[in-house]
């Protein structure tokens, strides 16, 4: 059923699809949210007072409340004392999105692989690309090398070689659109030298087996296990292995100090690479962040490194610190695919790096993602003690490994329905052969201010599931 809000308050007239029982409070949300980005509730607007709302809408006056803070949080709307709230100004109410790219908000969304997005250093990035504006003169704006900004490669490798003991130059950097395009434009160069497979993590991203695949490579697995991946499953066909040395992707462990040495000793003696993913090195919560692998071997390491944990995925912005034997063909890769990287981006990003914006940034979110995984810890081993999880040193995530009686996807169904978003282990194992199960907690995704109440939703939902 559909309730229909029609506000005589500020001559507002506004239609709203609302569930009736459970789940009215979300779809208040996501409903005005919808009409500011449609353009049916505009800059200015005034919306009817919270009693007058709630009474119409049969919920309580407090939900109608909370909708409204969050709404002004994410600058949908304006709150100001003594005054009707109304729509904010911004860009949010001229664009038009299809509605199947509009990604409805989840209670409990602790879906893998997003930073927390609610706290993106706006006003620093806004600093930062201003200085940027102002400091580029005309011919920097292009066309320009595909490798990118010149100065921003400077300071990209600077800034590797101080926190991650990366060792490069300006000239062996490409900067990229993420660690998604840096993994294509590698395997587009070692295919363009004739490799034919390359080994990858089993489990890994699914993504990233679809991207060597799409260059035209065959994938065979490297087995996983608590040290990390196994250099003696590195395969003598492989032209080269991706590794995430820091925090395997999805399973958590690191790479131990003698498979370290093991897979470069490969490497070299085979002419072979190593491919480093290093999607969330920064955050390390039980000693300083383990090293990158890059420092033991330039030359057989290519070190791949990503804005999409540090500030947001929507950035595109990703790095390759290619050895000297691998960057012709990762430039041309990148040439021939979209001549580089957005300049004004790779030059703010350098701005934030310069000021020590980035670090404190990270110091910041470093600090507040140890607490949500203390938080998660605490939570899940009150309410299910049973359950063992892994993978908790680093990263944004953690693995929850399920004891037998309990199927990942009837889990991750069961949450979804009570709008917890999760995710299996299932699609990120090659092959079909039935493996070990378990659930991937995000503990990155949810905003700050919701973090709470969600993982007490996620609490709840595991005691139910354990009795
Ligand atoms: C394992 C892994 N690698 C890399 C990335 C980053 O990908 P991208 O830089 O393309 O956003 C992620 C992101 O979430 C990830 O989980």
């Amino acid at each position: 059923m559909a309730d229909s809000w029609t506000s005589s308050a500020g001559g507002v007239d506004l239609h709203l699809d609302l569930p009736a029982g459970r789940g009215r409070r979300a779809a208040l949300e996501g409903a005005l949210r919808q009409a500011i980005r449609d353009g049916r509730l505009t800059p200015g607007q005034r919306l009817p007072s919270s009693r007058s709302l709630a009474a119409q809408l049969g919920l309580a006056r407090g939900t109608v409340v909370e909708v409204y803070a969050q709404l002004a949080a994410e600058g949908y709307l304006r709150a100001r004392p003594g005054a009707a709230t109304e729509v904010a100004s911004g860009p949010h109410s001229q664009v038009r999105l299809p509605a199947e790219a509009t990604f409805p908000r989840i209670a409990a969304d602790f879906r893998l692989g997003r930073p927390d997005l609610s706290m993106f250093p706006r006003a620093e990035w806004l600093r930062a690309l201003r200085r940027a504006l102002q400091g580029t003169p005309h011919s920097d704006l292009g066309p320009s090398d595909p490798r990118g900004s010149a100065r921003a490669r400077a300071v990209l490798a600077d800034y590797l070689g101080r926190v991650r003991g990366v060792l490069t130059t300006a000239e062996h950097i490409v900067i990229c659109s993420g660690f998604t395009q840096g993994l294509r434009l590698v395997c587009d160069a070692l295919v363009a030298g004739g490799a034919e497979s390359i080994a990858l993590e089993n489990p890994c991203l699914p993504d990233h087996r679809a991207t060597a695949i799409a260059s035209g490579l065959s994938v065979l697995p490297l087995r996983v296990d608590s040290d990390g991946a196994r250099p003696e499953d590195f395969a003598s066909s492989a032209a080269a292995a991706v590794l995430t040395p820091a925090h395997q992707a999805p399973l958590g462990a690191t790479l131990q100090a003698d498979r370290r040495a093991e897979f470069v000793r490969i490497a070299a003696t085979r002419g072979a690479y190593l491919i480093e993913d290093d999607y969330d090195g920064e955050f390390r919560y039980d000693r300083h962040p383990v090293g990158a692998l890059q420092g033991l071997a330039p030359d057989h390491v290519v070190y791949v490194g990503s804005a999409s944990k540090s500030l947001a995925p929507g950035l595109r912005l990703g790095w390759i610190a290619a050895p000297a034997g691998l960057l012709d063909a990762v430039i041309e890769a990148k040439r021939r695919a979209d001549r580089g990287t957005d300049v004004l981006a790779q030059l703010a990003f350098a701005e934030l790096v310069e000021s020590g914006g980035l670090d404190r940034h990270i110091r910041r979110m470093r600090r507040r993602y140890r607490d949500r995984r203390d938080a998660l810890v605490a939570t899940l081993s009150h309410s299910a003690p049973a359950i063992r999880i892994k993978g908790v040193a680093a990263g944004l995530h953690a693995v929850i490994s399920l004891p037998e009686d309990l199927s990942e996807t009837d889990l991750v169904t069961a949450a979804r329905a009570r709008d917890i978003a999760l995710t299996g282990l299932a699609p990120f194992w090659h092959g079909t052969r039935p493996r070990a199960t378990g659930i991937i907690v995000g503990y990155g995704t949810p905003f700050q201010h919701e973090y709470a109440a969600a993982l007490d939703r996620l609490g709840q939902f595991m005691r139910q599931v354990r009795n």
